[in-house]
């Protein structure tokens, strides 16, 4: 019997073709398909995946997501349902990449390898709200970050290399950052009942990336062993961005177990701290109340936690400050900012948002912004306040989220705009690590190919 019979006489089944026989139908810099699943992120809550083809391949990004978020950030669209991971689902974003802005986008027939910006505008368009909330920033995200990476294939060069292309290269040649090591966390990000969110070490005594982070790992290492003499084995157990969270409560504390830990290894005077209280999570109408994740309140007021900075900065060796207030407290930002010696950077404040940058020039609030491309929602967009940035003469500090992936997108990112420094958490966690071995793996690649470049040290930039 004809085994087609049911199908009638009339249909003939093509014979299916294999991926790469159907991607070499289409040129290198053209997209044939978008398409997006719902997975995991470093906390177990869902996220976005998308995947991008063109004739030279597919092409794949995963979304981060932050727990201490600004309310001047792009919004990620949850599905809301509370049957369903909590609420937490992004199935309507990933409807959203497979319906809405696929389609619409490869209609467009851009070439990735020159559009990227014309791509982030049109569905920044196809969007029709300024903080993407419609289709969802974590929807919009995926497809710029794959599209980047369609655009460096279809250029034929690595992602950085792209990257420092669109930023306008830099004229000093490839910048390999220096890494910020979160290795305690307190703050929305453990469960201990430290206030500020994230005491860093920086390596900036280091010859190279590689080096830097060889230092990171054994000053962590070292870490866990004052710790576990201190309050016992139960006390290493790690918070979100894989830093220990052990039971302490004032930033000396931290600072204290730092330098030991420092000294320990005998990386004294080569490793600088940063830190990032992450104050809008701890602001209570007119005070800082740093006793908020315990039952004990310790409200200061403006003028006290900026004494308390201050005293800081005189007896540790720090380098940079992240989000000290909150991010509507101007009047504190300007205040402290004529007379902080160190990078003053603006995370909540800024949101990676050009006009957050703008309202912070005219206020002098801060002289570094934090760069997180979820907070804007475009690969294009994160680049303009890059440069937007550097026109005020500030630094760009590249920065993951407390909910990461396995996606090192922000390892090229930091190289390609130049940053000089960036964050991702500690050397431990492999959402985490896989950013320090990719910027590794740059390092190597542009030793041995490119030639002319340099990390950046004490300057912490370009
Ligand atoms: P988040 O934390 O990703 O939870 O916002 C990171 C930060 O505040 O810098
Ligand atoms: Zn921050």
């Amino acid at each position: 019997m004809d085994p087609q019979g049911s199908l009638g006489p009339s249909i003939v089944i093509p014979p299916s073709r294999t991926p790469a026989e159907t991607a070499s139908v289409y040129p290198s810099n053209m997209i044939y398909s978008i398409r997006a699943a719902q997975r995991l992120d470093s906390r177990g809550k869902p996220t976005v995946r998308v995947t991008v083809r063109t004739g030279k391949g597919k092409f794949v990004a995963i979304v981060p997501s932050g727990a201490s978020k600004g309310d001047y950030e792009a919004i990620e669209l949850r599905d809301g349902d509370p049957a369903c991971y909590g609420g937490n689902g992004v199935t309507k974003a990933v409807y959203n990449v497979e319906h809405v802005i696929g389609p619409a986008l490869i209609e467009q027939k851009f070439d990735v390898r020159s559009d990227l910006a014309k791509i982030d505008a049109f569905m920044r368009k196809l969007d029709g709200t300024k903080d993407k909330s419609n289709l969802g920033a974590n929807a919009i995200l995926g497809v710029s970050m794959a599209c980047a990476r369609a655009a460096a294939a279809a250029r034929d060069e690595p992602l950085y290399e792209f990257l420092r292309q669109e930023t306008g290269a830099t004229p000093n040649g490839y910048v390999l950052p220096v890494p910020f090591f979160n290795v305690l966390n307190g703050g929305a990000h453990s469960g201990n009942s430290m206030a500020f969110q994230e005491f860093m070490i920086a390596p900036v005594g280091a010859q190279s990336i590689t080096q830097a982070v060889q230092i990171g790992s054994e000053v962590y290492q070292e870490l866990k062993s004052v710790i576990k003499k201190k309050f016992g084995s139960a006390a290493t157990g790690i918070g979100d961005e894989g830093g220990f969270a052990p039971p302490i409560r004032h930033p000396t504390e931290a600072l204290d177990l730092l330098v030991t830990a420092v000294k320990n290894a005998g990386y004294e005077g080569k490793v600088k701290f940063g830190i990032d209280p992450a104050a809008s999570e701890f602001f209570r109408k007119d005070a800082y109340d740093i006793g908020f994740k315990s039952d004990q309140a310790e409200p200061l007021g403006r003028k006290e936690l900026i004494d308390l900075y201050h005293r800081l900065l005189k007896d540790y060796p720090i380098v940079l400050l992240e989000d000290p207030f909150a991010q509507d407290d101007w009047d504190s930002w300007k205040e402290f900012n004529k007379t902080c010696p160190v990078e003053l950077v603006g995370d909540d404040l800024l949101a990676t948002n050009i006009e957050r940058l703008a309202l912070a020039k005219e206020h002098q609030a801060c002289n570094s912004m934090l760069l997180k491309i979820n907070q804007i929602g475009t690969i294009s967009e994160a680049i303009a306040a890059a440069q937007k940035a550097y026109s005020y003469g500030w630094r760009v500090f590249v920065s993951h989220r407390s909910g990461e992936t396995t996606d090192d997108f922000i390892a090229d990112l930091a190289v390609g705009v130049g940053a000089g420094h960036l964050k991702s958490g500690s050397p431990c966690r492999g959402e985490r690590v896989v950013k320090y071995n990719r910027l590794m793996d740059i390092e190597d690649q542009i030793i041995s190919k490119r030639g002319g470049h340099v990390y950046a040290g004490e300057k912490l930039s370009a």
